[in-house]
């Protein structure tokens, strides 16, 4: 196994409490089941600034504990513009969010910007909802497994790993 190729992957939503953190802390586990852990670095942020510094939300959290998913030692934190030009595949959550991403990412050179559902060809839904507004994190999980194992079926074609 070449250990050379290091693939950096960003989850981006807007609070960095609910949504991305979810998909960095399920997505590890399929890159770490995967004997993929020294190929792929995942991360999480948020395009917005309120929740700086704290561990995902209690439905998040809760979620992931249920799965046995782990998720200690995740903080939210805001995109910076070292992110977007540190990391290869930076998946929003939302068009939003994508949005802001595409502004920020005027003023610096960036990996490629994607949202998370263009990964499931077969979606119904464009976006990933808010669970901090919806109250559901189940629909949301189901969303991030299905988009996390279609982003590693992709990387290893993609990126012959
Ligand atoms: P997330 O959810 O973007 O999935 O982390 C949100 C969390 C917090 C807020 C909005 C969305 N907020 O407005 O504080």
């Amino acid at each position: 196994m070449g250990g050379e190729i290091m693939i950096r992957v960003l989850f981006v939503c807007l609070g960095n409490i609910c949504r991305s953190p979810m998909a960095e802390a399920v997505f590890r586990q399929k890159v770490k089941e995967a004997e993929l852990s020294g190929q792929i670095q995942v991360d999480s942020a948020g395009t917005g600034d309120w929740h700086i510094g704290k561990p995902p939300h209690e439905g998040t959290r809760n979620l992931l504990q249920e799965r046995g998913i782990a998720s200690e030692g995740i903080r939210a934190r805001q995109v910076t513009l070292t992110d977007l030009a540190q990391h290869d595949y930076i998946i929003a959550m939302d068009t939003q969010n994508l949005k802001d991403l595409e502004r920020l990412a005027e003023e610096t050179r960036s990996g490629g910007l994607f949202r998370l559902l263009e990964f499931v060809p077969d979606s119904k839904l464009r976006d990933v909802p808010d669970p901090y507004f919806t109250g559901n994190f189940e629909e949301v999980y189901e969303l991030v497994d299905a988009a996390c194992d279609s982003l590693l079926r992709h990387l290893r074609d993609k990126e012959l790993l």
